[in-house]
């Protein structure tokens, strides 16, 4: 939707200029027991029994609805966060917006699976995006009429089709909202996401969008208190130790989802001459279905789709960059007409 008047500039964009080249070779996936000691050295979110029961509810009501034709699909978006203070003040981010989490959950809704959208806490959500990714106020939406607040005519139409989008995922129970921010309320929650998910079988697809943080402070090395401007050395440097994040998408595929469930993962790079050569290693590495690879600078137009056997590029055309059409629309009917097809053949 066209933002309402004002020209603006993003803030938040990155220099890909001056971004990360990971030509550097992977990590290795993760074993048992790297998934054994992060568990143990790290205790779950407070609230987790409470979304694991929302979970199971959202699951069991589409069950009972269709139980053989049920199909939920996880979207995790946006990008996790590392803090630097138990207390936190400080905390390591991500670009991530989560545009792509959030647009294609819509397409996921429209043809007709569920969603189950786990999501960066204040990242984009699917259907209210459509306002909220402007540096407008919401207000410029509004206007006022004998002392009453209207939506602007000028938006109506527009928002009027979202709306009923909106409603219907509502009204009909399609779309569960499940907030992370840290790192470590992302692998735990996934984790327990994935399990609930093992009962749908093939019906289960998994599109993780999410850009989950590659290094950490583990919980026992993580300071109680605001680092203070005195935590220096002797060259005047503060020095913060990172660890490495599990690659828990081995575990994933391994051990959290059913075997017959259809995975998909995305592969972030900056530099063109290695997204194919890193998009097929990640399958070959984690033994799941189908890699989307993008880059930083082109994710909005252009993807490929990595599996087995195919390299396909989905590209959007000069007309549909100038309608605005969203590359989740190319995306989406593509991610099912492969589910579907998995589906058939197991
Ligand atoms: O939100 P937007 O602004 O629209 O941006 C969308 C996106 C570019 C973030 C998205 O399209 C995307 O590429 N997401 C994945 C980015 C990423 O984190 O890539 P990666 O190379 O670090 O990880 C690859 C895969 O390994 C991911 O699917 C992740 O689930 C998995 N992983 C990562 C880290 C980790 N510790 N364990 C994992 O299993």
């Amino acid at each position: 939707m066209t933002p309402p008047q004002h020209k603006n500039f993003h803030t938040s964009n990155p220099e890909t200029s001056a971004a990360i080249d990971r030509s550097l070779p992977e990590f290795a996936a993760a074993e048992v027991s790297d998934e054994d000691t992060f568990f143990k050295n790290h205790s779950p979110p407070n609230y987790l029994p409470e979304i694991e029961s929302e979970v199971e509810e959202f699951i069991k009501f589409h069950l009972n609805r269709d139980k053989e034709n049920a199909k939920i699909v996880l979207v995790t978006s946006g990008g996790t966060t590392v803090p630097l203070e138990n207390n936190t003040v400080r905390f390591i981010d991500n670009f991530s917006a989560g545009t792509r989490g959030a647009t294609s959950a819509e397409y996921f809704l429209e043809s007709g699976y569920s969603v189950i959208f786990l999501h960066r806490e204040f990242s984009l959500l699917p259907y209210s995006r459509h306002f909220s990714h402007s540096t407008n106020c919401f207000l410029d939406y509004m206007i006022e009429k004998d002392n009453k607040i209207e939506i602007n005519p000028k938006f109506s139409n527009e928002m009027l089709k979202v709306y009923k989008k909106y409603h219907k995922a509502e009204s009909e129970n399609n779309l569960l909202l499940i907030p992370f921010t840290t790192v470590n309320q992302y692998l735990y929650t996934l984790k327990s996401i994935c399990e609930k998910l093992q009962i749908l079988q093939k019906n289960a697809l998994f599109y993780l969008a999410a850009a989950v943080s590659d290094f950490f402070i583990p919980q026992y090395r993580l300071p109680q208190h605001k680092i203070q401007s005195s935590n220096i050395n002797h060259d005047g440097e503060l020095v913060i130790r990172l660890n490495q994040v599990p690659k828990f998408l081995s575990r994933l595929v391994d051990n959290w989802t059913n075997t017959r469930a259809y995975i998909v993962s995305f592969k972030l790079e900056t530099d063109e001459g290695i997204l194919i050569k890193k998009s097929k290693s990640a399958l070959e590495r984690y033994h799941h279905q189908l890699v989307i690879g993008n880059l930083l600078q082109t994710r909005k137009t252009e993807v490929v789709f990595v599996t087995k056997d195919n390299e396909d590029w989905v590209k959007l055309n000069d007309e549909e960059i100038a309608n605005n059409v969203e590359i989740e629309s190319l995306m989406i009917p593509q991610v099912i007409k492969l589910h579907d097809k998995w589906i058939k053949d197991i």
